[in-house]
C-alpha cells in the first residue's frame, strides 16, 4: 500500500473513535433523534426523500473533501504524473479505503465506487466538472458560482444538480486549469481564456469582478465535428444549400459566417472547410484552436494574450500578417473582431481567394456594418465609400447562422455581395429560412426556400465545373 505514490514522509491521520456506519443513509439516521424529530415536524412528509437525498449528497461531499485533503497529503504528486490510470485508480481506492477505515466510515459498494471515481476526478481532473465534460450530450457548461451549474443540451439551457463544495473548491479547479497552461487568475487578473486538455474552450472570471462567485464558461470540444451531412440531417440547411455552398467554397469565393453567440458559426465554418481541395495549403488563425480541418496541408495558429506583466502578446493580426508570408492558398480566421479585419480584407482582395472567417452579427447587412465599424475602430481613416468598396470587393458571400428561440440552430440566410450601387453595397439573398409560426409546444414551424434569385456567381460555378441546376434557385412553397 502507498507503495509508489505515497510521500515518504506522509503520516497517517490519527484514528478516530470507532463507529461503524453501514452507509450514508444509516449515518444520517444515527444523528440525534431530537433533531430529526424537529426536522420532521417542520417539513411536510412528502419532502422527506428529497431532504434525505440532499443530506446524503452533502455528507458525501464532506467526506470527499476530507478524503481529498488526506489524499493530497499522502500522495506524491510528482510521481502521479507518470502513473497509469489503472495504477492511480488502484492506489486511490486503497488510500481511500484506508482513510475511511481510520475515520470509521463504512460506505456501501455503490457509494464507495462513486466516491473513488470522484476522488480520481478531483486528483487528476476537474472535479465536479469532469462528469459534465464526459457527457456527450452536453455542449456548453456554465458555472455561476459554486452552487449553480447550467449545461446546454440541444440548444436549451438546463440547471444541473452538480455543485462545488464552496467557492474555494471552485477556485482551486479554476486555478488547476489555468496554471496548466501557464496562466494565472486572481484579483489583479480576474479573467482568463484557456484551452482544456481535451480541446474544450474555457473562460473564467473570478471575484470580486464576478460578484456572486466565479463564473466559468466551457464550450465542449466535439471530437467528431458536425459535418455537412450531419447538419443537413439536423435540418440546419438543405441539400440544395449544401450544393450551392460546395460550389461557392470550391470556386474560392470569400465567405463570412455571421451569427450570434453560440449560433453555430465555428461549426458552420468547419463544415464549409470540408469543401476545400485537399491539395491546398490552408492556414488557420484562432484565439482558441477549435477548427478541425480534414485536409492534409493545414497550418494551425493560436493567438496569445499578453502575460501577467503585459508582455508576449501575439494578436490575431500578428498571426495574420505572418500567415501572409507563409504561402497560404487559403486563410481561415476563427473570428474577426478587431483590427485584424484590415489584413483579412486585404488578404481576401489580394490573391488569397477562398478565405473564410466568422463575425458576430445578426444579419448579412448587420455583418457589413460590423466590418465597417471594425475598420473605423482600427483607426483607418478612409472615406466610407472606399471602405465599402473594399468590403464589397473582398467579401463574396455572407452565411447567417442563428440559434432560434426553440434551441434549434439553422442557417437562416445565404446572401451574396454583388458590388456597389452608388455608396451602397448591393446584396442579394439566395436562400432563406422562412418562419411561419409556432407549435403549441413552442417549436418553430418553418422551411428553407430559395428566393428565386439566380446566383451572381452561376457562370463562375459553371466554368469551374459546378453546374448547378437552375431548379435549386426556385422558391419552395410552404407545405
Ligand atoms: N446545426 C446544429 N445542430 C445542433 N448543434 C449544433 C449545430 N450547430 C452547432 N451546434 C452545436 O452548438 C454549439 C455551439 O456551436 P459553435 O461553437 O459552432 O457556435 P459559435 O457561434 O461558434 O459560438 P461562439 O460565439 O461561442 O464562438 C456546439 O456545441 C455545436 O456542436
Ligand atoms: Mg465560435
Amino acid at each position: 500500500m502507498f507503495s509508489k505514490y505515497k510521500k515518504p514522509d506522509a503520516k497517517s491521520a490519527p484514528a478516530a473513535p470507532v463507529e461503524i456506519i453501514d452507509n450514508i443513509a444509516a449515518f444520517e439516521e444515527k444523528k440525534p433523534a431530537a433533531n430529526s424529530a424537529r426536522r420532521k415536524a417542520l417539513k411536510p412528509a412528502a419532502a422527506a426523500p428529497i431532504d434525505k437525498e440532499v443530506k446524503r449528497k452533502q455528507r458525501m461531499s464532506d467526506i470527499k473533501l476530507e478524503l481529498h485533503r488526506a489524499l493530497l497529503d499522502n500522495l506524491n504528486l510528482a510521481a502521479l504524473e507518470h502513473a497509469t490510470e489503472q495504477d492511480l485508480r488502484q492506489e486511490i481506492n486503497e488510500i481511500s479505503a484506508e482513510i475511511l477505515a481510520e475515520k470509521s466510515i463504512v460506505l456501501n459498494r455503490e457509494d464507495r465506487m462513486t466516491l473513488n471515481s470522484e476522488l480520481y476526478d478531483e486528483v487528476t481532473g476537474l472535479g465536479p466538472l469532469e462528469t459534465l465534460l464526459k457527457d456527450e450530450t452536453v455542449n456548453d457548461i456554465l458555472v455561476n458560482g459554486p452552487q449553480q451549474i447550467f449545461v446546454e443540451r440541444e440548444g436549451k439551457l438546463e440547471l444541473t444538480d452538480v455543485t462545488f463544495k464552496d467557492e474555494r473548491h471552485l477556485l482551486r479547479i479554476i486555478d488547476k486549469i489555468v496554471s496548466a497552461v501557464g496562466r494565472r487568475v486572481d484579483e489583479s487578473n480576474p479573467y482568463v481564456d484557456a484551452r482544456l486538455q481535451d480541446g474544450s474552450r474555457f473562460n473564467a472570471m473570478v471575484p470580486p469582478v464576478a460578484v456572486d462567485g466565479s463564473l466559468v464558461s466551457i464550450r465542449k470540444f466535439k471530437k467528431d465535428k458536425l459535418g455537412i451531412d450531419d447538419l443537413v440531417n439536423f435540418g440546419a440547411f438543405t441539400e440544395e444549400m449544401a450544393a450551392y455552398l460546395q460550389a461557392a467554397v470550391a470556386t474560392r469565393l470569400n465567405v463570412i459566417v455571421s451569427g450570434g453567440t453560440g449560433s453555430g458559426k465555428t461549426t458552420t465554418l468547419n463544415a464549409l472547410s470540408s469543401f476545400i481541395d485537399n491539395a491546398e495549403r490552408i492556414l488557420t488563425i484562432e484565439d482558441t484552436a477549435e477548427l478541425q480541418l480534414q485536409q492534409t496541408h493545414v497550418g494551425r495558429m493560436e493567438s496569445r494574450p499578453p502575460n501577467v506583466e503585459g508582455k508576449g502578446e501575439v494578436s490575431p493580426r500578428d498571426c495574420l500578417k505572418n500567415a501572409l508570408r507563409m504561402r497560404p492558398d487559403r486563410i481561415i480566421v476563427g473570428e474577426t473582431r478587431g483590427e485584424e479585419v484590415i489584413d483579412m480584407l486585404q488578404a481576401m482582395n489580394t490573391g488569397h481567394d477562398g478565405s473564410m472567417t466568422t463575425i458576430h452579427a445578426n444579419s448579412a447587412r448587420d455583418g457589413v456594418s460590423r466590418l465597417e465599424n471594425m475598420i473605423a475602430m482600427a483607426g483607418i481613416e478612409m472615406p466610407l465609400k472606399a471602405v465599402r468598396s473594399q468590403i464589397s470587393s473582398a467579401v463574396n458571400l455572407i452565411v447567417q447562422a442563428s440559434r432560434l428561440q426553440d434551441g434549434s440552430r439553422r442557417m437562416t440566410s445565404i446572401t451574396e455581395i454583388t458590388g456597389m450601387e452608388g455608396d451602397v453595397i448591393s446584396m442579394q439573398e439566395i436562400f432563406r429560412y422562412q418562419r411561419v409560426g409556432l407549435t403549441p409546444d413552442n417549436k418553430i414551424i418553418g422551411h428553407f426556400t430559395a428566393t428565386g434569385v439566380r446566383s451572381h456567381y452561376a457562370e463562375r460555378f459553371r466554368m469551374w465545373g459546378y453546374d448547378l441546376p437552375s431548379s435549386i434557385y426556385e422558391p419552395v412553397a410552404a407545405q
